[in-house]
């Protein structure tokens, strides 16, 4: 598989327009029916069936649909039983909110004498609303060491969005086939199935929504370009596979906060060729275009949104925004150069993708989390950069540099009150109750009879 399997559509759909996607599988050509969606009979005998992401009537710029032309109707499976995994979970109501800030060691990976999948290595960190009310969203983690074999899933809560931190991802979804990489993101949509093939221990973060979609936010006086452009995300193209007669091929479903098992004896992934603008797509978040400020001071971490899921159908505030942060050069003069003492109205999940030790050790980066772990700060809560870090940065001296080398870290941004499941707690063996020691040495540097900061030179 290379990347020269996944076209480059650009989702313009994502700025409102409704722009089609289509692609056909090539062992098919013009299996697509022309001028309609349901003709009497399909090309090649193919099955017609639709599926959407939003109300009927939904406007047309937030409206979204495809159509999938496909060996069989997804409708051929067996009656749905529950599915026991009891570490994914919409059970964050248990426990009482705290205002303190949890961080994680790196997400424990499974033991090589275990054999866990995509879908059994889904652990809940934190969620807020309700999968069963369609409002909120939820952090997952995966681990995982083994490909999902005979099993597909697909989630009829809200969108996966997945950040691969270790391994690699061979998504295989009705649409056609994703390699989704560490630096690269994914975004599943509801009610997507797909199958996830991994090649030794993998682990990533998952934000899932529970209403609206994502989109590419909007640049106001930006302009027209910056940031992630619409070119730069990835469509799959179709590819369909004709495995039937299959003794259990299981279908996994996320229904309400809860999984779901049907069974049926083919592959789901049997669609040839399908259109519209309701489609799976990848990113690579190298390619992100930073916009910041370079004379003085410090924008807010908002500049580095990659996409952001707009809460109810006409989008209103959102649910959660995705940022990432990673090279770009730092040119500000008379700055406290580290992102400033705050408490924001949101609560701001941090995972590192990849790290460097140099950039760790000047303190540019906030937290002291390890790439596969991860911080998170409760809203209205004081966090900024540590004690040490503070008294490198009065003294720095302030010419252009090159920050977050070799450094990838995002953030999960919500305006809601994303509480811990008990794995996000103890379940875990990685939480770490010590964040706040990081502020334990800021020093008293008032003087109010000098105006004028006069500091030794070495901390
Ligand atoms: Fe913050």
């Amino acid at each position: 598989m290379s990347s020269n399997d996944i076209n480059e559509n650009q989702l313009k759909y994502l700025t409102g327009f409704g722009n089609d996607f289509q692609s056909e599988d090539p062992r098919c050509p013009r299996a697509l029916p022309e001028g309609q969606n349901t003709p009497q009979t399909c090309p090649y005998g193919l099955y017609a069936e639709s599926m959407n992401g939003s109300s009927f009537t939904a406007p047309r710029g937030t409206n979204k649909r495809a159509w999938f032309y496909r060996i069989r109707p997804s409708v051929c499976h067996g009656p749905f039983t529950k599915y026991e995994q009891p570490f994914l979970t919409d059970n964050w109501h248990a426990f009482p909110a705290s205002p303190n800030h949890p961080r994680w060691q790196p997400f424990l990976l499974p033991k090589d004498t275990d054999n866990v999948d995509f879908v059994d290595g889904l652990r809940t960190l934190a969620g807020a609303g309700s999968a069963k009310d369609r409002r909120g969203c939820a952090i997952h983690i995966y681990v995982c060491n083994q490909s999902m074999g005979d099993r597909a899933f697909y989630n009829s809560d809200g969108d996966f969005l997945i950040v691969p931190q270790q391994g690699e991802l061979n998504i295989l979804t009705e649409f056609g086939r994703m390699v989704v990489a560490p630096g690269e993101v994914c975004v599943i949509q509801q009610g997507m199935r797909f199958h996830v093939a991994v090649d030794g221990p993998s682990r990533g973060y998952i934000l899932e929504t529970f209403e609206g979609h994502f989109r590419l936010p909007d640049l106001g006086l930006i302009g027209a370009n910056g940031l992630a452009n619409p070119r730069d995300f990835l469509t799959p193209v179709a590819l369909y596979e004709d495995r039937d007669e299959l003794p259990d091929y299981e279908l996994i479903n996320k229904f309400g906060g809860s999984l779901f098992e049907a069974h049926q004896n083919h592959s789901p992934f049997d669609v040839v060729a399908w259109h519209g603008n309701y489609v799976p797509y990848k990113y690579d978040l190298r390619k992100f275009v930073p916009v910041n400020t370079v004379a003085r001071d410090y924008c807010d971490p908002t500049v580095f949104t990659v996409l952001t899921a707009p809460s109810g159908i006409n989008g209103g505030p959102a649910v959660a925004d995705f940022l990432a942060i990673s090279e770009r050069w730092e040119v500000t003069e008379n700055t406290f150069r580290p992102s400033y003492f705050h408490r924001n109205c949101a609560v701001e999940f941090m995972g590192k993708i990849t790290d460097s030790p140099s950039q760790s050790a000047t303190g540019a980066l906030p937290g002291g989390i390890q790439p596969g772990g991860a911080q998170m700060t409760a809203y209205e809560t004081a966090h900024g950069p540590s004690a040490n870090a503070t008294e490198h940065a009065f003294r720095e001296e302030l010419k252009p540099t090159k920050v977050f080398q070799d450094t990838l870290v995002f953030f999960f941004l919500s305006p809601l009150n994303l509480t811990l499941t008990a794995f996000g707690q103890s379940g875990c063996g990685v939480y770490d109750d010590s964040m706040h020691e990081s502020w334990i040495g800021i020093k008293k540097h008032f003087n109010p009879t000098k105006r004028e900061l006069a500091l030794p030179t070495t901390v």
